[in-house]
C-alpha cells in the first residue's frame, strides 16, 4: 500500500498542482504515493450546499460548520484509517522536519484545509485533530499549507528522490542548516570557489562543510543552534554573525 494523502478542501482543483510536477509528480504517476482531494461541499446536507455559517458571539467572517466537516472526516477515515487527521491552522504547532519525518514514516495523512475564519472548535476536539501551522503568518486558506506539508513528506518517501539529493545532509536533517554550495565556473565575477572544494581531499571537504553548517546555524538560527547542543541556557554558544546586527 502506497503512502496515501486525502485533502479535504473547498478548492480540490488546487491539487495536485505543483505536486503533479518534478519528482513528486513522477512518484504520483508511478503509484509511490496517492492523493485524493475531496470537495467539502459534497458533505453539505442542504440544497444550497452550505459549508459555513456566521460566528456565534458576532464578529466578521464565516466559520466552517462542524457537521459538514465531520462528515468529510468520516469519509476520509473510512477510505484509509490509521492516518493522522491534521487541521492546517496558524494556531497549530509549527511544522518542522521532525514532524515531517514522522508523518512521512506513517501510512499517509488526512489534511483539512480551512477557509474564512476557520473551523468550529467542537469538531477539532471531537475528531482529536492535530493542528499544524506552516509559519507565523496568515494564509487565506489551508491549501498552500497542505501543499507545503505534502511536498516535504513526499520527497522523503522511498523511491522519490533517488540519488538526486541526500536527505541525510540537508538543512534540518540533524538540527543544522546546510553548508553552502558551489558549481562551475570555478571563478565567476571575480569570486572564487573555496579552495578546499577543489582539493579533491574528501575528509577536508567534509570537515569544511561541517564547520560551515555549524557557522551558518549559529549565525542565522541561534534557536536551532541551542537546541542542537541541548544546552538551552548556554548563551556563550551564541556568536554574533554578520547577519545579527
Ligand atoms: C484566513 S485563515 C483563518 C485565520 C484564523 N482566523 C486565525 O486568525 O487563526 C483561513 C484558513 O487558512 C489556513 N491557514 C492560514 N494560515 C495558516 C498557517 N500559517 N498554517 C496553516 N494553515 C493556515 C487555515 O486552514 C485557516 O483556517
Amino acid at each position: 500500500m502506497s503512502w496515501h494523502a486525502t485533502v479535504l478542501t473547498l478548492f480540490p482543483e488546487m491539487f495536485p498542482g505543483p505536486l503533479g510536477l518534478s519528482l513528486a509528480g513522477r512518484g504520483l504517476r508511478e503509484g509511490r504515493w496517492r492523493l485524493e482531494a475531496r470537495q467539502l461541499r459534497d458533505f453539505a446536507t442542504d440544497r444550497h450546499r452550505s459549508v459555513d455559517d456566521t460566528p456565534f458571539g458576532g464578529g466578521a467572517g464565516m466559520v466552517l460548520r462542524p457537521d459538514v466537516v465531520d462528515a468529510a472526516c468520516a469519509d476520509a477515515i473510512a477510505a484509509g484509517p490509521d492516518r493522522p487527521l491534521i487541521y492546517l491552522t496558524p494556531r497549530g504547532r509549527l511544522l518542522d522536519q521532525a514532524l515531517v519525518r514522522e508523518i512521512a514514516a506513517g501510512p499517509g495523512c488526512i489534511l483539512l484545509c480551512g477557509r474564512y475564519e476557520g473551523l468550529d472548535q467542537r469538531v477539532i476536539e471531537a475528531r482529536a485533530m492535530r493542528e499544524v501551522s506552516v509559519g507565523d503568518y496568515v494564509l487565506s486558506g489551508g491549501e498552500p499549507a497542505a501543499l507545503v506539508l505534502l511536498d516535504a513528506c513526499v520527497r522523503l518517501l522511498p523511491g522519490i528522490m533517488g540519488a538526486t539529493a541526500s536527505a541525510e545532509e540537508e538543512s534540518h536533517a540533524d538540527g543544522l542548516l546546510e553548508y553552502p554550495h558551489y558549481t562551475r565556473p570555478a571563478a565567476w565575477q571575480g569570486r572564487a570557489v573555496p579552495e578546499v572544494l577543489l582539493s579533491g581531499h574528501h575528509a577536508e571537504v567534509a570537515r569544511w562543510r561541517r564547520a560551515e553548517a555549524e557557522n551558518a546555524t549559529r549565525q542565522r538560527r541561534p534557536d536551532l543552534w541551542l537546541r542542537h547542543h541541548g544546552r538551552n541556557s548556554d548563551a556563550s554558544l551564541l556568536v554574533p554573525g554578520p547577519t545579527d546586527t
